[in-house]
């Protein structure tokens, strides 16, 4: 068992279509690490390439010091779950599970074990004897995890597994494959997907791919982090965009004043809004962005943000205000304990702590947040 690690990988599809561009990183021994992006930024590449279904145009991929680059996919001790599941439809769960080890020529015994050790881990003992089309969608993907575990990898590669479950059972096989992750503790998992409620549930450790690849001084990976330091501390508007649901709101203004305590900004129609943040450097009347979560916005009467109810979903346990703003086309969404009670039409003002604001320069760079700012 060792650490993955990635060394300047870079991915070129044909002539000129670079999918992936420089990714430097380490996934750790037993670490449970998620790529996610927004689709077609290039996730699966990047797993095929760890899988070995996809050649590495430049740079090392390494397990412990073992250059990977080169080794083809069944000695590489990986084992892929995709999201279709792929199972052979005329043999049992079963023989599903067992066919991977069988053709490797392992004996009966053997096979006998590590089949109903999978077994057991997934819950799927009462099922064995069935066939794919007598399981529900839920079970098959675990079937499908089945195999995978039987092949006792070193690193789990996990492809959309849960897209195709409804939304319950979703919830469930992504419980599944949290346990998973405890029960085999020793290897590592990296799982993609375009959710981010999946990267920030069953993360230690995301790697955030940024959209596209029209950009080409940067590399593909936006930030790395743990989900809180991606949701407390975005090192850009498309990382704090992107996690977090529904998504922060962005203010667009102008800096107004700097001080120890942080930057106060105006917007368009005066209103002044202060984040604590680090002010070193930024120039009084330079453009910028407020940022703020919608669960960081409240209904105050003293709040220095003046506007008018759009729209209200109700959720029951919470509320979605959409407010619109003077001057603004975007509006802004508040998340809110309990019912609403006020009607859609009337006005409202909001209270946009600065100890819960992020601030953006113009070419989206957040600010360092303040050793006060509120980690809530
Ligand atoms: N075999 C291929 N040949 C050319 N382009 C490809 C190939 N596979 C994927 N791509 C392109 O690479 C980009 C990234 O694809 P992919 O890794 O599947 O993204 P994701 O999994 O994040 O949705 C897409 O623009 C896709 O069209
Ligand atoms: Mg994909």
């Amino acid at each position: 068992m060792a650490d993955l690690i990635f060394k300047g990988i870079h991915k070129r599809y044909g002539a000129g279509l670079d999918v992936i561009r420089d990714v430097n990183l380490t996934i750790k021994q037993s670490e449970f690490c998620v790529f996610v992006g927004p689709s077609g930024c290039g996730k699966s590449t990047l797993l095929r390439m760890v899988a070995g279904l996809e050649d590495i145009s430049s740079g090392e991929l390494l397990l412990g010091d073992v250059r990977m680059n080169e080794k083809p996919p069944t000695e590489r001790g990986v084992a892929m779950v995709f999201q279709s599941y792929a199972l052979y439809p005329h043999m049992t769960v079963y023989d599903n599970m067992a066919f991977g080890l069988k053709i490797l020529k392992t004996s009966t015994d053997t096979v006998d074990k590590k089949v109903r050790e999978a077994a057991r881990i997934l819950q799927l003992e009462p099922l064995l004897k069935r066939l794919p089309k007598e399981l529900s969608g839920g079970q098959r993907q675990r079937v499908a995890i089945g195999r995978a575990i039987v092949r006792q990898p070193q690193i789990f590669l996990f492809d959309e597994p849960l897209s195709n479950l409804d939304a319950a059972l979703r919830v469930q096989t992504r419980l599944e494959i949290a346990k998973l992750h405890t029960d085999i503790g020793t290897s590592s998992m990296i799982y993609v997907t375009h959710d981010q409620v999946e990267a920030m549930t069953l993360a230690d450790k995301i790697v955030l791919l940024n959209a596209g690849h029209a950009v080409t001084e940067d590399g593909s990976i936006a930030q790395i982090g743990t989900p809180l330091e991606l949701y407390h501390h975005p090192v850009n508007r498309f990382v704090a965009g992107f996690i977090g649901s529904p998504a922060m709101n962005f203010l667009p203004a102008r800096v107004h004043e700097i001080g120890a305590h942080g930057v106060t900004l105006v917007l368009p129609d005066g209103t002044q809004l202060t984040a604590e943040v680090a002010g070193n450097d930024l120039l009084r009347g330079a453009p910028a962005s407020f940022g703020i979560r919608p669960e960081h916005l409240s209904i105050n009467d003293a709040g220095q943000l003046k506007g008018r109810v759009r729209h209200v979903e109700h959720m029951g346990e919470l509320s979605y205000l959409y407010v619109d703003l003077p001057g603004l086309a975007v509006p802004l969404v508040v998340k809110q304990a309990g019912t609403f009670s006020g009607q859609a039409g009337g006005p409202i003002r909001l209270a946009a702590p600065a100890a819960n604001a992020h601030l953006f320069d113009a070419n989206g760079r957040a600010r360092r947040r303040l050793p006060s700012a509120a980690l809530g």
